[in-house]
């Protein structure tokens, strides 16, 4: 297994390239399922672990892919919908992307329930229902969803969300690509990765309105076509590489980025003294020698995103004074604190709200990542922590970020990375 081991006290600065999308790969992997009409070239993807689940489960479903230097050709000319397996759906939540494509397509998917995960349930109650009103009858039989269509094909429905959900509204979109007839969405998620996967939908011969709204309308193709994209940039590592440099009082510039994707980030960053400059592509941030607590409240886009709340605590553990840090989207997604408490921060968690008194000098200590964002949040303690912070269990933080490290080193960081076995 392999550790990070991060001597901190070293300023991040420099220039740095933001990697493609996670959360927008994703999605845009799986409408290749839509059409067996040819070869997708998608560039811009990042080399992630979650990246090669992805495409291993599309090998089990029948189709072809091949990945090399952040580009993937996908083939789904010979896929079927056989079952997406636990084994895979459990290893990634978003495995659950190809149950929209696979019903549009082939009129039956099985797809294993995905379980919980580091910071609470996961739910799909909404994805289902988004199915159905499409016409699909689901059951739930041995920890697999079982999903037909009478007729083969789904048919275009109203769908209203109760709460904003990411995942759903990728669904719902990707099998009403195909539904006959026009679905309309209500409360639908607006974040970019939706907006991107809009854009690529329509590329592919999608008739989408209202992409970037919470409201979408989709007119049903016959069938739609393969072709070439170029992925967006990861709004959420350009965060966190931000608050690399916010919290060493350095100075960085992220470059491929659009920062209108990033205004609340930006501004909390603001708040906290840091100074932003932006071009249409790029954003420079110089950290503060002092930070000034920021509260910060997660909710949907436009709003702060959820995936930076980690770091965001990790950042005003050095500000001067006391900072609130609610979730409103995850309640629980908190299992960072007490490890940054062990590293010698002062947080107390209310329900869903962390409060983080500051500032508190840190530590280094072994540490264990327990999900994505919290171990790039102790990955920020690490920098700014006196002495060596090892990250234990970094396969988490390996879903998520791209060579995390080489970036850092690259920006005046000093952290090796060292396998080591866990008793
Ligand atoms: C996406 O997850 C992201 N993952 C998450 O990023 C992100 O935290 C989340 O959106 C919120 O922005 C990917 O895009 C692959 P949701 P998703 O459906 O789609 C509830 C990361 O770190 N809900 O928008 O699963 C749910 O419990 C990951 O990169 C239901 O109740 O999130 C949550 O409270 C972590 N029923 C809220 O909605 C459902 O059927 C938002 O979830 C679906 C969701």
């Amino acid at each position: 297994m392999d550790k990070l081991v991060i001597r901190g006290g070293h300023r991040i600065s420099g220039s740095i390239t933001a990697s493609g999308s996670k959360n927008t790969s994703l999605p845009i992997i799986a409408a290749t399922l839509l059409t067996g009409g040819g070869t997708f070239t998608l560039h811009h993807i990042p080399d992630l672990q979650d990246i090669m689940t992805f495409t291993q489960l599309l090998h089990h479903l029948g189709a072809e892919t091949a990945f090399s230097g952040n580009t993937l050709t996908v083939s789904s000319r010979n896929a079927e919908s056989l079952q997406a397996p636990y084994e895979l759906v459990k290893k990634m939540r978003a495995s659950i992307y190809v149950l929209g494509p696979l019903l549009a397509r082939f009129g039956h998917a099985r797809v294993s329930l995905p379980g919980g995960c580091a910071f609470g349930p996961r739910p799909i109650d909404l994805h289902l229902m988004a199915m159905k009103k499409l016409g699909a009858d689901i059951t739930i039989e041995t920890g697999f969803i079982e999903a037909s269509v009478r007729g083969g094909k789904l048919r275009g429905a109203h769908i209203e969300f109760p709460i904003s959900s990411v995942g759903a509204t990728g669904n719902t979109l990707m099998a009403a690509a195909l539904a006959e007839g026009t679905t309309t969405i209500s409360n639908a998620a607006a974040e970019p990765e939706i907006e991107t996967l809009c854009h690529f939908l329509i590329a592919m011969g999608a008739e989408i309105r209202g992409t970037g709204t919470t409201e979408l309308e989709i007119s049903g193709s016959d069938s739609l076509k393969p072709i070439e994209f170029h992925n967006v940039f990861d709004r959420i590592e350009a965060g966190t590489l931000l608050a690399a440099a916010a919290i060493t009082a350095g100075k960085i510039t992220v470059n491929g980025v659009i920062p209108d994707q990033m205004k609340a980030v930006l501004k909390k960053f603001v708040h906290a003294g840091c100074i932003v400059e932006t071009t249409e592509n790029s954003i420079t941030l110089t950290g503060p020698e002092k930070l000034v607590p920021t509260d910060v409240t997660a909710k949907p886009y436009p709003a702060f995103p959820t995936d930076m709340q980690a770091q965001w605590i990790a950042l005003m553990t050095q500000a001067e004074g006391t900072s609130h840090i609610t979730d409103k989207i995850y309640h629980e997604r908190f299992n960072h604190i007490p490890e940054l408490n062990r590293l010698g921060a002062h947080i107390e968690i209310r329900k869903n709200q962390a409060i983080v008194h500051g500032p508190q000098v840190l530590s280094g200590t072994k540490v264990m990542s327990t999900d994505l964002r919290a171990s790039a949040s102790l990955v920020l303690a690490g920098l700014v922590a006196k002495g060596t912070t090892e990250v234990l269990r970094v396969y988490h933080l390996d879903r998520g970020y791209e060579k995390i490290e080489k970036k850092l080193n690259s920006l005046g960081a000093d952290i090796s990375r060292e396998k080591y076995k866990e008793f």
